[in-house]
């Protein structure tokens, strides 16, 4: 059944290449603009990424104005005043922020301070608060899970309150999304796996949810496809650059897919999860994703049972019921095989979460505001069974 109104936005330009994030000049003359500020974070630099990009914008004749590593595991509302400032006064006229979530979402909060000025909880808390376009962002993902590169919102720790704020903006959807599958070569089989898990789950969330559109479904079909076939391949065999380049494209079109369609309550658990236990994001979500499915199950099973062939299950003489309960088992032997290469957790209990803590998190996954955009109506009471299983 299609939608009675849905809408495509997605103005970011894609650029894909083995190494073309040392060889931008081609894409930066188009933006315009010569003083970049680089964003990104300490194992990034130590890893020489930010050096690798930064010798590649000399060498093209772009003034590279200063460098912020400081960003932490999340993104931090107090980095983001402390880097806006330094960003001004370093003269630059853009950023390009080499990393992951955390450092994309930084940047992007950056730009809205370092563009229009003012105080990020005040005058930028809501959806859709900004009047005109930030100066340019050019986002070089290194890990692939985010989607961040497409994606029109920041994601912000206040570390005060134990929240994650969210801050949706068409004007944050950055310029240009590098994808260079050498960036992420480095990434370690822990982080591959479990930033994949958060890119399926981008994909499936916008797949099931009730604001998805043929257009959202063509973007998370093909992210679930290459996801599917590649993570393990990726997870297991670092430096194979088909495998890095396919979860690349995938976590970019997983991006675009969620961007319009929203995610729902496994989104909505992790986001607890995280504030209050610093579970990280994709860990979080690979736990909770076949249990968020499950609670969902009625809601969803018609369009679960049409993903179980996209990845890589044979349906043939299957009910709808059964194919259904066959992508979500489908799900389930992705994660046991990153389990059993020691890649990723998929037990609450083994994260650091306690056990009395479930009910706070059942709450908090209430409270998000991905509640909105679960196709099951959100209930603490009969969610809190699904949290228990994830424990
Ligand atoms: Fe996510």
């Amino acid at each position: 059944m299609l939608p009675e109104f849905f809408e495509f936005y997605n103005p970011t330009k894609v650029v894909y290449e083995a190494g073309v994030a040392t060889d931008l000049k081609p894409e930066l003359d188009l933006i315009g603009i010569t003083k970049y500020f680089i964003v990104s974070d300490h194992i990034i630099n130590d890893l020489g990424l930010v050096q690798k990009v930064a010798d590649g914008l000399v060498d093209a004749g772009f003034e590279v104005t200063g460098k912020y590593l400081d960003v932490a595991q999340d993104a931090r509302l107090k980095d983001v005043k402390k880097c806006a400032d330094i960003v001004k006064a370093s003269g630059a006229e853009g950023i390009i922020s080499i990393g992951g979530g955390s450092v994309i979402d930084t940047a992007k909060a950056v730009n809205i301070l370092f563009s229009v000025g003012g105080d990020l909880v005040d005058d930028y808390s809501g959806a859709h608060t900004l009047t005109k376009p930030l100066n340019p962002h050019v986002v070089i993902p290194t890990t692939a899970g985010t989607g961040s590169e497409v994606t029109m919102i920041a994601v912000i720790y206040d570390e005060e309150n134990k929240e994650k704020l969210a801050f949706p903006d068409k004007f944050l959807l950055p310029n240009l999304a590098v994808l260079d599958p050498e960036m992420t070569i480095s990434l370690p089989p822990k982080m591959t796996a479990a930033t994949g898990m958060d890119a399926l789950t981008h994909a499936v969330e916008a797949y099931v949810g009730p604001q998805a559109s043929p257009i959202s479904d063509a973007f998370a079909v093909g992210a679930i496809e290459l996801i599917m076939k590649n993570l393990v391949t990726a997870t297991r065999t670092g430096d194979d650059v088909d495998a890095r380049g396919s979860m690349l494209i995938a976590s970019t079109m997983a991006g675009i897919s969620f961007t319009h369609s929203m995610c729902g309550c496994i989104h909505g658990m992790a986001h607890a999860t995280g504030g209050l236990y610093r579970v990280p994001h994709g860990i979080a979500n690979g736990i909770f994703l076949p249990f968020g499915l499950e609670y969902n199950f009625e809601e969803i099973k018609e369009k679960l049972a049409r993903l179980a062939p996209v990845m890589g299950e044979d349906t043939s003489g299957l009910s709808e019921d059964e194919a259904a309960r066959l992508a979500i088992a489908a799900i389930r032997k992705l994660s046991k095989q990153l389990n059993e290469l020691g890649a990723l957790p998929i037990r609450l209990r083994d994260v650091g979460v306690p056990e009395d803590g479930l009910v706070a998190i059942a709450e908090g996954a209430i409270n998000d505001g991905t509640s909105f955009y679960n196709p099951r109506e959100m209930d603490e009471e009969e969610l809190l069974p699904y949290i228990q299983n994830a424990y």
